[in-house]
């Protein structure tokens, strides 16, 4: 095993106290039940079937996420922050999710220096995302990205030198650390290509990860810092069912290496009714303001245009959600964000008067299970007010901060030995005849 960091020391602490948990937990409960699988849950997405296993954050339908068991708001007050700013650095909560531990500010400097120690990219990464049409979605030029550094990575090497399965989380953790050192930089080349002069931004030393991935952007507002410092922390995991998390555990059960699997995860982030909607939410209300002339719409006018994309059979962007049936205190995060730094915001104002007009309409329409805001429906208006117009770009902020929780649980499933996932899937025939014969 190649020297050890503290926190890699820490984590290996952590892992074999873990392992034998879990050992002990097979043994004498392996045959407990977690629940049933119904016909409509098969058909119907797999809605609430529990069958994974993601230590690092639980979603609780009505209360929203929880990080090692702490919520949002707790968060916001206990991580440590930088010097002079009020919301929580997103090294801090990537310890916690990796440790289960409150990071010190010593802790979180570990994690700063680790990923900065990583930060420099290969030419050729730069070179591969070039070779797109500028105009290619920035999803595609980030998922392109990530799979152009595969060629280095660790998990690979050590997989095919040979190495005891107990040792896989260590190459899968420098796999993650690097990806985690080289994501800001990528992300931020992406948005300086598609919407600036295409000239890379170099990392200043002097800032935090969240600060410096603004800085690379070239957007050096320090309240836009202090955004991304809480974007970054909000959305970095949302338990392992969500569609970008499930796809790269599906992935890295595999042994697929961490680039394939976050690349396959940022591809599921890319779908409208996943990460994109944090996109389809500003054009769906500039849509409104075009048609209204500009400014802010009145409720009657909101009003009308909730009920007319209904009726056209589209969806609300940014409200509803597969699991919360509460408003999601991201949502809630980004909320007082907003209040505090921008409330006259005429952006602002539509997407505050979207909350006390899209929950009652939903529950007239009667179809969605959840008429709440979810995440999506505050992050656009943010990034609008700081500069940010590029909405095509909207999903990779989300992304850099998923990859968080995605890179963390993945060394975790090397460490606890998750084999290969494999559900059985059945046709529709053979569900009739299963219930013909042992009676609905
Ligand atoms: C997130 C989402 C995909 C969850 O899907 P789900 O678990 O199938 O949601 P539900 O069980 O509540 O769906 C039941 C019905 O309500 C509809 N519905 C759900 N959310 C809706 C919304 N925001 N606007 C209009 N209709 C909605 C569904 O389309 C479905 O209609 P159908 O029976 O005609 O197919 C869904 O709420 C949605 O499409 N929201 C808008 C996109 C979005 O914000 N995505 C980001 C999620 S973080």
């Amino acid at each position: 095993m190649s020297s050890m960091s503290n926190l890699k020391e820490k984590l290996f602490s952590k892992i074999e106290l873990k392992r034998k948990e879990v050992k002990e937990l097979l043994k004498e409960s392996g045959d407990y039940k977690l629940g049933e699988v119904s016909v409509a849950q098969a058909y119907g997405g797999m809605r609430g079937i529990k069958c994974m296993v993601w230590e690092p954050s639980a979603l609780d339908k009505n209360e929203g996420i929880r990080f090692r068991g702490y919520t949002i708001p707790e968060l916001r007050e206990r991580l440590p922050r930088a010097e002079g700013g009020e919301e929580p650095l997103p090294e801090g909560l990537f310890y916690l999710l990796l440790t289960a531990d409150l990071p010190t500010e010593e802790d979180v400097k570990e994690v700063y220096n680790e990923w900065m120690a990583r930060k420099e990219t290969p030419q050729h990464v730069f070179d591969t995302i070039n070779g797109l049409p500028p105009d290619t979605h920035p999803m595609t030029q980030f998922s392109v990205g990530i799979l152009a550094l595969q060629k280095d990575s660790v998990f690979s090497t050590r997989y095919h030198e040979g190495m005891y399965k107990e040792e896989y989380w260590d190459p899968q953790y420098e796999d993650c650390m690097n990806l985690l050192g080289k994501l800001p930089g990528i992300a931020a080349f992406i948005y300086r290509r598609s919407f600036k002069d295409g000239t890379r931004i170099h990392t200043d030393e002097n800032l935090d990860w969240a600060a410096n991935y603004a800085h690379m952007m070239g957007i050096e507002s320090p309240e836009y810092k202090e955004l991304m410092r809480l974007y970054l922390t909000i959305h970095a995991d949302h338990e392992g069912g969500n569609a970008s998390a499930h796809t790269a555990h599906l992935i890295g059960s595999t042994l697929s290496d961490a680039y394939y699997s976050l690349a396959g995860g940022m591809a599921a982030l890319s779908g409208p009714l996943h990460g994109l909607a944090t996109q389809e939410v500003l054009i769906w209300i500039q849509h409104l303001q075009e048609k209204l002339g500009g400014g802010v719409p009145t409720k009657k006018q909101l009003v009308e245009y909730v009920w007319e994309t209904l009726n056209n059979g589209q969806v609300i962007p940014g409200y509803g959600h597969a699991v919360l049936r509460k408003t999601d205190p991201r949502y809630t995060a980004q909320r007082e964000f907003a209040l505090k730094h921008l409330p006259d915001d005429d952006l602002f104002q539509i997407v505050s008067m979207l909350y006390e007009t899209v929950p009652d309409i939903l529950r007239e329409q009667g179809k969605a299970k959840n008429p709440w805001p979810n995440v999506d429906a505050h992050s656009g208006c943010l990034q609008w007010h700081y500069g940010i117009k590029d909405y095509d770009y909207y999903t990779v902020l989300f992304g850099v901060s998923r990859a968080i929780g995605i890179l963390v649980s993945s060394i975790w499933s090397r460490a606890l030995g998750f084999p290969l996932e494999r559900p059985k899937s059945v046709t529709t025939d053979w569900i009739k005849e299963n219930i013909s014969a042992n009676g609905s």
